[in-house]
């Protein structure tokens, strides 16, 4: 059976490093007691501010970041370095979430160039990036041709060998956080991680779905064979809802 994973995208939550630990034992508890055959890898995208306090509690913590600076260091207030994090001990970011990236709501969020920048100072770390595309209509605009700029623009002068480095994240922009309209459904997620699949540069390429993922679904968009893992925000950062979203998948 291959291993999928999934990713809990905590954004600005929860409110407390209290929280923040009880969901890091749910999750524990699941992959020790509940999680059969080590099907299931399951990863948390933390803020910084619990980020550095996990990891000075419990080194061994395999925490991620949900965005990092795409400066190496200076006068660039509020942002954390690809240095910085690889030398508290985190190997891995997400790249290019639609909340990062620049929109009407974010002004001065990342275009396509820093997106890419982002990635090859990773890269250059021998670190791991989880990059997000997705679309922001389905109905309006050509989808397929947005996620394949996406695609080539994110990954423009990324080494062959560095490919491996590089998980992705399917989420379309409607179906994400508390805006969404809905979550995707079944065939479009099919329908756009096959095409995916066909634009990405190697043949191993793993992508995961995000976007309204929650107790009710989840297992089913999991065992859909085309699908990596989840990348999953709101219902991955409350305690009860995280609980029963694992439950879900036994
Ligand atoms: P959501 O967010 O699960 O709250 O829709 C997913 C994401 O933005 O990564």
């Amino acid at each position: 059976m291959k291993q999928k994973l999934i990713i809990a995208n905590w954004k600005e939550n929860p409110s407390s490093l209290e929280e923040a630990n009880s969901l890091l034992k749910i999750s524990g508890d699941f992959s020790r007691d509940g999680n059969s055959n080590s099907a299931l890898q399951i990863l948390h995208a933390v803020p910084y501010i619990f980020a550095g306090a996990i990891k000075i509690l419990k080194p061994d913590s395999q925490i991620i970041l949900q965005n990092i600076s795409k400066h190496t260091g200076g006068s660039h207030t509020g942002e954390i370095s690809v240095a910085q994090a690889s030398k508290m001990g985190i190997n891995m970011s997400i790249i290019g979430h639609s909340e990062t990236r620049l929109s009407p709501d974010n002004p001065h969020g990342d275009e396509d160039k820093d997106v890419n920048i982002k990635i090859q100072n990773i890269l250059s770390a021998n670190m791991l990036v989880c990059l997000c595309i997705g679309e922001y209509d389905r109905e309006v605009i050509d989808w397929k041709n947005f996620l394949k700029d996406q695609v080539s623009t994110a990954l423009a002068g990324v080494q062959k060998e560095n490919l491996d480095k590089i998980i992705f994240a399917y989420e379309p922009v409607w179906a994400i956080g508390e805006h969404a309209k809905r979550a995707a459904t079944r065939e479009e997620i099919v329908e756009s991680i096959e095409y995916i699949k066909t634009i990405l540069p190697s043949s191993e390429g793993k992508v995961l779905y995000g976007g309204s993922v929650d107790e009710n679904n989840a297992k089913d968009i999991l065992n859909l064979e085309v699908v990596d893992g989840l990348l999953i925000g709101r219902a991955s950062s409350d305690v009860s809802k995280w609980g029963r979203l694992l439950n879900s998948l036994h």
